[in-house]
């Protein structure tokens, strides 16, 4: 290929230049051919490359398609039910709940509700009334002094630093006036959290913000951020769901001299917050730390986040809690479909629990424990719409919390850019001109407009299955397709057994 790009390149060059002497028709083309070889010629013996050393110049159209490849996806291939992770109609409820307009669809479903995937609510025909408040839980447990009522869908992890200052601002602008909380995520408790809405400081294996020089945990530095009267609760992090086991990475290019000094690190490298924590080594350690965090904070709600991986580890945490008869207020499960700014791929693909069998496997437990009573269930894996809420509290869920439900409320397109600091929305970016994109005034007001809408369509699908107290929802009310495609009957399902048996 290379031989034939300089044989026509050559060629092409000399035939300008003669149409150019004897037709007059300037020196243009002949310039640009004569760039097209120096620029050859140049990715011909260039060692990095092997597509632009066999196609010189054609090369460049692979790597200009595939930095557009997920916009040509999203804009030109995507249907309105396959796109990932959320599809173009779940992102699509997500912005008109954040704008406040319309949204129903028209026509009918798009789904194929035949399928053993189909899932549904069992609606009863004595409809409940539309409770108009939304709903609150409250968290603290028999240690905590300072118990706080939660909504039932907040703000979740995501730090400044993954995310632009603005979309923080206006993260917690929403929650300020929406009245829920906002989870700074590990890398952080900022100037940007502290505008006003409830804060749940979560602290990760790095300690940002209380962590001596060496990287450890610094009780002093924690007494005075936690004490904040904005900080609610305190979230002691173990793993989330897109890279258990893996710890955080803040890309170097997102590493900003400002993001460094908040979490006293080096500027303009990667920051890799460990997998493990330093503070504590084992379940019994784990347990002891709690109980230290919520003295320090004196009182305040303190629990831990996790994705499931070895069902034993858990049930021995569990253990080790009625052993030291100290009970974490809340326990926030992550999904391992969960999202992030950045992980390898084998961490997001193949590493954790997913968030159904967790949430299960985490309230059956504490249930079977006889502890139940003592801790909330937070939960976090795709909750975007009032349906997904309702879901994850039939599965145990007693709080949720929504990270990509409300990028999508700031403007998120899912440009899949989190990583590489040139997200177009300036949600997921350190780059001043791209922030300057996202109006903290306009997106406060969606993000308040998305919680609030969103749980008025559960509180609607609450009623719509005959039930006034999300105390009362349980997995009865649900239906999923292979309950009615794998029995013996295809036409009856269980519920209706007696007019298949007669
Ligand atoms: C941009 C981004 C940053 C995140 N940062 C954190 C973090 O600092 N700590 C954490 O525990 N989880 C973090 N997460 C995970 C979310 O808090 C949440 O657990 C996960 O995305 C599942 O919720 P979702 O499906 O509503 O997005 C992050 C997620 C995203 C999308």
């Amino acid at each position: 290929m290379r031989m034939k790009f300089f044989i026509y390149g050559l060629a092409l060059f000399i035939v300008s230049v003669a149409t150019h002497f004897y037709l007059n028709t300037g020196f243009i083309f002949p310039v640009f051919i004569l760039l097209l070889l120096v620029i050859g010629l140049f990715n011909s013996i260039q060692p990095k490359h092997a597509i632009l050393r066999n196609f010189p110049i054609l090369g460049y159209f692979r790597y200009a398609f595939e930095s557009i490849a997920p916009e040509i996806q999203q804009y030109f291939i995507e249907r309105n039910t396959n796109g990932k992770p959320f599809s173009r109609n779940e992102r699509a409820l997500a912005y008109q709940r954040a704008k406040n307009i319309d949204a129903t669809t028209p026509f009918g479903t798009q789904l194929d509700i035949n399928q053993s995937s189909y899932e549904g609510i069992k609606h009863s025909v004595f409809p409940a009334q539309v409770n108009h408040e939304l709903p609150r839980v409250m968290v603290g447990g028999q240690d905590c002094s300072q118990p706080y009522s939660a909504s039932l869908l907040n703000i979740s992890a995501m730090s400044f630093g993954s995310l632009s200052e603005n979309a923080i601002i206006a993260l917690n602008n929403g929650a300020k006036k929406g009245n829920f909380y906002h989870n700074t995520g590990e890398g952080g408790l900022t100037e940007f959290h502290l505008k006003g809405g409830d804060v749940t400081w979560q602290i990760g294996t790095g300690y940002f913000g209380c962590r001596n020089e060496v990287g450890n945990f610094d009780p002093d530095k924690f007494t005075e951020k936690a004490n904040n009267p904005l900080v609610k609760m305190i979230e002691l992090k173990l793993s989330q769901g897109a890279k258990p086991g893996h710890g955080g990475v803040l890309p170097a290019k997102k590493n900003t001299e400002q993001i460094a000094k908040i979490r006293g690190v080096l500027p303009h490298t990667t920051i890799l917050s460990p997998p493990n924590h330093s503070a504590f080594h084992d379940a019994a350690g784990l347990i002891k730390f709690i109980t230290h965090l919520r003295q320090l904070s004196n009182g305040k709600p303190v629990g831990f986040k996790l994705c499931i991986g070895q069902t034993s580890e858990f049930e021995l945490i569990c253990q080790e809690m009625i052993l030291q008869n100290s009970f974490p207020d809340f326990i926030t499960v992550d999904g391992a479909e969960g999202g992030t700014g950045a992980a390898p791929l084998e961490f997001s693909d193949g590493v954790g629990m997913p968030f159904e069998p967790a949430l299960i496997f985490v309230n059956k437990t504490l249930i079977r424990l006889n502890i139940r009573d003592k801790i909330r269930i937070i939960a976090s894996g795709k909750i975007i719409s009032g349906y997904s809420i309702l879901r994850a509290v039939a599965m145990g869920a007693d709080i949720c919390n929504s990270a990509r439900g409300f990028m999508f409320s700031l403007g998120c397109i899912q440009a899949l850019r989190c990583n590489n600091n040139t997200c177009p929305t300036g949600v997921a970016t350190q780059d001043k001109m791209l922030i300057k994109g996202l109006v903290v005034a306009d997106k406060s007001e969606r993000v308040f407009y998305f919680h609030k809408n969103t749980l008025h369509a559960a509180n609607e699908l609450l009623a719509a299955a005959g039930k006034s107290s999300y105390k009362e929802v349980d997995g009865s009310i649900f239906m999923r397709g292979d309950e009615l495609t794998h029995l013996s009957d295809l036409y009856f399902p269980d519920i209706l057994g007696s007019v298949r048996d007669s």
